[in-house]
């Protein structure tokens, strides 16, 4: 067996592991903190399930064709397990939170489930002697508190919440992620120290609602600066910017998602004043009636958000902006999709991400009766959506052509192996010409735009030669 092992370039004796990622950024993040913790115990990662002694996956259940795709995958996993009934098959994040001791009986290959507040208590059921499936479902942790295993180098999640205070009535995450709870700053500060230390130069912020960060928090000292005698105050997101904006060797940091009715000037201006803050803001619309927002449940209205998008135009012109967006929301009328096509155009985003409403279990929306939409009006709204979103894509992103950008590289581009990809602050992805190496931060002159990406070619001039 030593042999066969050596010959697929695997240590022998070592345990393996698969693990596949679905979902959000929150998953990706937890994905790498799963992976650390599991080499911490000698595991390594196997190239595919069929080699793995442990198959994993992390799940989502954000729509319906997020379950299928999954359960789609376990099949495979139920072959695999047939053959060698000693692998080992665990179920992890949303989707197993959201169906939890069910997932037995409807998988009963399955040896161990867990929610995402969970993840450490995979460690529990490998080391121990348990011949019987496990599920955990408690909310007990921070996976950012577990060691991460990134996908490349440079380039860092930092988990500043957990947890989700709203009640989107589309939305399925308060009941798979449970209650926000935000980690202290000074934890945070020191957790961006040891990734710049790792050679991590952009941080992406995380949370469900990243501009409510740090209202579970006990106030501590007043503001550096403040007047003697000023009052303790709870942190706030601003705040954190500002002190990860002192991080030496950080060089971009982002976030997702803000919620517009959080979105304060504070924040906004952290994106002009701080060196740091890409210029980039996603700000989920999900739509543009008022009357479709107050049925979502969203508590704000389609004024509030322009008023937040004209501060943002204000305080920092350049910016990016992304969005989500879904139709066919129960009761979404024609009059209230051309609204959000009017939003659209009011706002010309950069790109948006647009879903179909979906129903999702235990939610409030998933109860709503009256004026479900016809899956082909849905379908329609969706087209007509995409094809104005691409239509402003396309335009805003002629701005960048004849500028020269800074580009942190992340590899080789997705269709042409001798282009070098890379993204720009405000979130382009730029395909170019030159020499460039992954995780290095270049100039890129940009010669074309569409509505995805950027193309250029590498400002070599001035360039230090290795
Ligand atoms: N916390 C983040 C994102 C959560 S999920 C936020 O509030 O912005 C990402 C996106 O999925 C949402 O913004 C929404 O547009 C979409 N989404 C969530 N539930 C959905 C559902 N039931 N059907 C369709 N789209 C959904
Ligand atoms: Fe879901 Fe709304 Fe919370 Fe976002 S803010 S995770 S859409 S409930
Ligand atoms: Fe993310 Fe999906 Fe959970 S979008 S928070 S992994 S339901």
């Amino acid at each position: 067996m030593g042999g066969a092992a050596a010959d697929c370039g695997y240590a022998s004796g070592v345990k393996r592991y698969h693990l596949t990622t679905f979902g959000c950024q929150m998953n990706e993040h937890d994905s790498e903190r799963m992976k650390g913790m599991l080499h911490a115990l000698g595991y390594e990662e196997a190239r595919a399930r069929a080699d793995a002694d442990l198959i994993l996956f992390n799940t989502c259940s954000i729509r319906e064709t997020a379950d299928s795709r999954f359960v789609a995958h376990l099949g495979e996993a139920k072959r695999l397990k047939r053959e060698r009934p000693e692998r080992v098959v665990g179920v992890g994040g949303c989707w197993a939170q959201s169906v939890k001791e069910e997932v037995f009986e409807r998988f009963p290959f399955v040896d161990v489930a867990f929610g995402p507040g969970q993840v450490h208590r995979l460690a529990e059921f490998l080391t121990s002697d348990s011949l019987s499936a496990q599920g955990y479902f408690e909310f007990e942790g921070f996976t950012g508190h577990l060691p991460a295993r990134r996908e490349r180098p440079f380039q860092g999640w930092l988990q500043i919440s957990v947890g989700c205070n709203c009640a989107c009535s589309y939305c399925i995450v308060p009941s798979t992620r449970g209650r926000e709870a935000s980690r202290p700053p000074q934890e945070l500060v020191e957790e961006v120290h040891a990734m710049a230390a790792d050679g991590v130069r952009e941080v992406t912020l995380l949370g469900q609602n990243v501009n409510s960060y740090g209202r579970d928090l006990p106030a501590g000292a007043p503001a550096p600066g403040a007047p003697a005698g000023s009052r303790r105050q709870k942190p706030t997101f601003a705040g954190l910017l500002a002190l990860l904006d002192g991080v030496e060797g950080i060089e971009r940091i982002r976030y997702t998602s803000p919620h517009p009715k959080d979105m304060r000037e504070d924040v906004i201006r952290a994106h002009a004043e701080l060196a740091s803050v890409c210029e980039h803001i996603h700000l989920p619309l999900q739509s543009g009636s008022s009357r479709i927002l107050k049925a979502m449940r969203r508590t704000y209205d389609r004024e509030r958000y322009l008023d937040r998008v004209a501060l943002i135009r204000e305080h920092v012109p350049d910016a990016s902006l992304s969005t989500d967006i879904i139709v066919g929301f129960p009761g979404e009328t024609e009059e209230d999709f051309e609204q959000t096509l009017a939003v659209v155009d009011a706002v010309r985003y950069d790109s948006a991400f647009t879903f179909i409403f979906s129903p999702r279990r235990g939610t409030e929306a998933a109860g709503i009766a009256e004026g479900v939409v016809a899956h082909p009006v849905k379908v329609a709204r969706m087209e007509r959506l995409v094809e104005r979103v691409q239509q402003h894509a396309r335009e805003r992103a002629q701005r960048f052509v004849g500028r020269t950008v800074e580009v942190l590289v992340e590899g080789t581009s997705r269709t042409d192996p001798d282009k070098i990809r890379g993204r720009t602050r405000h979130n382009k992805v730029v395909n170019f010409d030159g020499v460039a190496v992954p995780g290095e931060l270049t100039h890129v002159r940009v010669t074309g735009a569409s509505s995805q990406t950027l193309i250029g070619e590498e400002m070599l001039v001035g360039r230090a030669v290795a």
